[in-house]
């Protein structure tokens, strides 16, 4: 039996995903939450599925030493890759979600017979995961999607806003593979730093889809289905990485909207 009391416990490879975070935490701000970046490992996008899967079970086990009651795997790349290993490790100590179901369910019911886009690291790509589970809903949903490595690091950088981030999109944006899209997913925790930017270049067009507002909605509904809403919480976040540098802790402001306070948890010791 799970306790609404205990936190929840959000992992990523670094601290990107803290723009899942910042969504859960708006929506359900009584919730205590500890996030977890693998910032000694990442980017998880260019690594391999079995490296992602040792990093993501080694970061479960830390989230249920915490007591967590639901582990959310904040990245796409994890969750296209652990995710089932994940769950199955895990078992019932703690309810599993990742950041690609909830994605897929919206699509089904907004999407039948059309055409969606696809933007992510070359590991959620090329794992053809948002492929397999779209094509199983039976929807006739065509999907269209293009690795764009280059955009992580871009937008690290503070590249979002100017003419070379300007162009870099435009140049993925404009790949003949997302020609007559009516959405796009955005595949990657660090996208919504740049969702201005891509709707700017759609105009009304294209649907783009901020997956960290998709996936809080579906948490929470996940929590008030169970009766494991902590109604009680203080909002307590803690935010633990397995590499701790000064500079992952000013790029938090640019993920979570404020500057906090990183805690060194090496994961290998
Ligand atoms: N968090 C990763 C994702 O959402 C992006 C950064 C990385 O490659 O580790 O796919």
């Amino acid at each position: 039996m799970l306790d609404s009391t205990a936190p929840i416990g959000i992992f990523d490879s670094g601290i990107g995903g803290m723009t899942v975070a910042r969504a859960v935490t708006k929506l359900l701000p009584k919730e205590n939450t500890i996030y977890f970046g693998d910032t000694a490992h990442l980017p998880y996008g260019d690594k391999s599925t079995a490296a992602i899967q040792a990093y993501s079970i080694k970061i479960c086990n830390v989230l249920l030493q915490q007591n967590c009651k639901l582990i959310l795997i904040a990245c796409n790349s994890a969750s296209a890759a652990a995710y089932e290993l994940a769950r199955e490790y895990v078992g019932s100590k703690a309810r599993v979600i990742n950041v690609i179901d909830p994605v897929v369910d919206y699509i089904k019911e907004r999407y039948e017979g059309k055409t969606v886009g696809l933007i992510g690291t070359k590991q959620t790509v090329l794992s053809n995961v948002y492929k397999k589970k779209i094509d199983a809903l039976n929807r006739a949903i065509l999907l269209k999607s293009l690795a764009t490595p280059l955009l992580a690091p871009m937008i690290e950088e503070g590249f979002v806003d100017n003419t070379i981030s300007e162009s870099i999109i435009a140049r993925y944006l404009s790949d003949p593979e997302l020609q007559g899209i009516e959405s796009l997913i955005l595949g990657c925790t660090h996208y919504p730093l740049i969702k201005k930017q891509i709707r700017q270049y759609y105009g009304d067009a294209v649907e783009i889809l901020d997956t960290s507002e998709i996936v809080a909605q579906s948490l929470r509904a996940w929590l008030e289905q169970h009766y494991l809403i902590n109604t009680k919480g203080e909002g307590k976040r803690d935010f633990y990485v397995s590499d701790y540098t000064q500079s992952f802790e000013m790029s938090t402001q640019l993920f979570f909207g404020k500057q906090i306070t990183l805690s060194h948890y090496p994961l290998w010791e």
